[in-house]
């Protein structure tokens, strides 16, 4: 039986084929566009589980000077190698730190605080979700905003159980004829205490019919976020943004 590791593991292929599955995947669309018009012009932006930089770059580009921090070394390996390839004046506003959102150490203050796709949600509701709120309110300016992509819990719940011998995704990885499938291995739901957990394979193919394979999980935790922003001091900006139906970005202001 094959080992399951933890999402973005060393071993895993989660975090080496991020940015193509991300590409491709249409419930992100124009998430970066409304995180862009958080920040004024050349403003200051922390972004929370940076991973390998897919926003943080483009809003990097854009002008904005973007502090990335991540847990999983494997990501930021990525965005390292992202920035590295990337203009002077672009590398110049991104930094990229390794750490945890539910104990921020930076010093400073920023105009915007994002955590886009997900990030809030690989961490329990409850304790860690307090730190995380407590300690975005520490780092905004006052009058900045902080926006949080969570999954919606109702459409997690919904989700049809796995069907393990068909892909969610496949794609060629170059001219050779290598390529990338993944599958579902398996998705469990426990909607009353909001768990939703995925054993997720990432499965290569080569030319010659070779194959690696990585089995993953990964545990979301879906809840509403309002009451965390609201002990932290923070104020409800807007309702919801909804993205690609399965999920909406909360935007909350400090004072
Ligand atoms: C789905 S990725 C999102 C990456 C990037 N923000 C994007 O939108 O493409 C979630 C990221 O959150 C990171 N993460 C999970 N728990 C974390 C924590 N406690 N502190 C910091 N980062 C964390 C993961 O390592 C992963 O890179």
């Amino acid at each position: 039986m094959a080992e399951i590791r933890p999402y973005y593991s060393e071993k895993g292929l989660t975090a080496t084929f991020y940015d193509l599955t991300t590409a491709m995947d249409p419930s992100l669309a124009g998430d970066i566009e409304i995180y862009r018009a958080l920040a004024p012009l050349g403003g200051s932006v922390l972004e929370l589980g940076v991973g390998t930089g897919r926003v943080a770059l483009a809003l990097a580009e854009g002008g904005l000077t973007v502090t990335g921090i991540d847990l999983a070394p494997t990501m930021l390996v990525q965005a390292r190698a992202k920035l590295a390839a990337a203009e002077p004046r672009v590398a110049a506003r991104l930094i990229l730190l390794q750490g945890d959102m539910a104990a921020l150490s930076l010093a400073g203050t920023f105009d915007a605080v994002i955590c886009p796709y997900f990030g809030l949600a690989h961490l329990p509701a409850g304790a860690a979700w307090r730190n995380v709120f407590a300690g975005v309110a520490r780092r905004l300016k006052p009058g900045g905003l902080c926006a949080f992509h969570l999954p919606s819990a109702e459409r997690m719940a919904q989700t049809p159980a796995a069907a393990p011998d068909r892909p969610v995704f496949q794609a060629p990885l170059d001219a050779s004829g290598r390529q990338l499938s993944i599958f579902i291995h398996q998705r469990t739901a426990k909607p009353g205490v909001g768990r939703f957990d995925q054993v997720v394979d990432h499965v290569v193919v080569g030319p010659k019919g070779e194959e690696r394979r990585a089995r993953e999980r990964i545990t979301y935790y879906a809840a509403d976020p309002d009451p965390y922003a609201l002990a932290a001091g923070l104020v409800l900006d807007r309702p919801p943004i909804d993205l690609g139906g399965v999920g909406a970005i909360h935007v909350f202001r400090r004072h």
